[in-house]
């Protein structure tokens, strides 16, 4: 046995973090059914002299023990295929990473099915995309702490680096690394939904041409607003179509699809009552985007959004609108996970994840570095807007979030995220709200009883009074 670490899936990603891992000096090799994925790999490794396999049996006699096998295969039914015909192989104390999108739920039965036989299995979300895989990703594992040992220093190697400290941590116990994936996929659709919110507010709220709509997230790139999808976004609007020589992102069909991930962050945060507003809205609006002939059918018969009537330094509070917006949004993905540690026994280090946050992956923020600060202080504490810090910060922004979004809602244009963002925000902050009227209500009509706010108990009352 000659190689360290082991590859199942040589499609680009498997393929670019293999020649990562190479480039970092580890000993690795691939497996793939496809003959075409493993020339493509051998071609590309020809400098580290990289070898595939097409033979399961002997790709895991080539590893070194306890063997260490990294499947980047698609998430659903083919990763309990792969892990089916290498389980025979394996011996105990052998490790399986699945790197992919797979549910936390199928990543907690899988722990428990391979722990009965002694064999780690980990859950381990990578972010960063194809340029992430090949020269840096965020890395996200979850499972066996002992086990982790293993792999440490080799994930420590290949990842991204943020001030010489590298985007991976041990996650905690059980699917706790794929559920912080999915989490962070689901704030990765809010923000892409705020982007697409400003856009739509500078293009047909403020009339600019994408020139100008460049230039405005180029700006606030240069700013606290910093960010990879702030970065690609600004991106975007100088690439031209070679077809029509106008700009690419004309031509693109305002249809937005989905793999799943924002999805199950809210189908789960539903089952944990966990809100996340934001999240469910990029969702939800993700699916309004495909209602295509009814959105065109409905916009002949109400007509048009208006041109917004705004004030003279309109853009610098959409800058602040967007901060706020932003935060709450990564708020809401932090809540979430702070439950979720409670709730499935994770042990998460919030100050760490954010950390991991911080380079690498699709979210990375100048803000997460805030983020990061806020849970080092107080490593227990339960919202982000508990910070002191952060709330002057959301203080300060709220003059403008509230001028952005009363001038967009009464021009007519559809900013579902920063409305939920800002309505969130208010319902937070309410000491005391009007669900004491639901309780009533829930109690007349059910006897679903309610509390008092001056006694303790369950009370239940007579409410068919207005005749008597
Ligand atoms: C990442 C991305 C990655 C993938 C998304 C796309 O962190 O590198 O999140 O995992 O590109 O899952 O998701 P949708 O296809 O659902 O937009």
């Amino acid at each position: 046995a000659q190689f360290a670490f082991g590859m199942v899936g040589l499609g680009t990603m498997g393929r670019n973090l293999l020649l990562n891992m190479a480039d970092n000096g580890f000993a690795v090799t691939g497996y793939d059914k496809s003959e075409k994925m493993l020339q493509f790999f051998e071609e590309e490794g020809k400098a580290h002299n990289l070898k595939g396999f097409s033979d399961i049996e002997d790709f895991v006699q080539s590893l070194q023990t306890p063997r260490t096998i990294i499947l980047l295969v698609p998430a659903g039914p083919i990763v309990d295929s792969v892990i089916s015909e290498l389980q025979p192989l394996l011996t105990k104390g052998d490790i399986i990473i699945d790197s992919g999108n797979s549910h936390f739920t199928d990543t907690s039965r899988r722990y428990l099915e391979l722990k009965d036989k002694g064999i780690h299995f980990f859950g381990m979300g990578i972010s960063g995309g194809e340029e992430g895989a090949r020269f840096g990703p965020s890395m996200m594992p979850g499972g066996d702490k002992q086990a982790y040992a293993h792999v440490k220093e080799m994930l420590e190697a290949v990842s991204a680096k943020v001030n010489g400290d590298p985007c991976v941590t041990y996650i905690g116990a059980g699917a706790s690394g794929h559920f912080v994936k999915m989490t962070h996929n689901g704030i990765e659709y809010a923000i892409m939904q705020l982007l697409a919110e400003a856009y739509e507010i500078l293009k047909n709220g403020l009339g600019y041409d994408n020139n100008q709509i460049q230039q405005v997230f180029e700006k606030w790139n240069n700013g606290r607003l910093k960010s990879f999808l702030m970065e690609i976004t600004k991106d975007v609007f100088l690439v031209k179509d070679d077809k029509t020589g106008g700009f690419l992102v004309d031509v693109i069909k305002d249809e937005a699809k989905s793999k799943g991930t924002g999805k199950w962050t809210s189908q789960v945060a539903m089952d944990i009552e966990m809100p996340i507003p934001i999240i469910d809205t990029a969702v939800s609006t993700r699916n309004l985007s495909k209602l295509k002939k009814l959105r065109v059918e409905l916009d002949e018969a109400f007509g048009d959004a208006e041109k917004m009537k705004v004030s003279a330094n309109f853009i610098d509070d959409l800058e602040e609108a967007f901060y706020f917006a932003m935060a709450n949004a990564y708020a809401q993905g932090m809540h979430l996970l702070w439950k979720a540690s409670i709730d499935y026994e994770y042990g998460l280090n919030m100050a760490e994840i954010a950390k991991i946050w911080r380079g690498g992956c699709i979210i990375r923020a100048e803000f997460l570095e805030d983020i990061y600060q806020a849970y080092q202080k107080k490593p227990d504490l339960e919202h982000l807007f508990a910070d002191s810090g952060i709330q002057q910060k959301i203080k300060q922004s709220l003059k403008g979030t509230r001028n952005v979004v009363s001038s967009a809602i009464n021009a007519g244009l559809a900013i579902p995220c920063f409305a939920a963002a800002l309505t969130y925000f208010d319902t937070l902050k309410t000491g005391r709200m009007p669900s004491n009227l639901t309780q009533a209500q829930r109690d007349f009509f059910g006897a679903h009883t309610f509390e008092r706010i001056d006694c303790e108990g369950i009370f239940h009352a007579n409410w068919n009074q207005k005749n008597s």
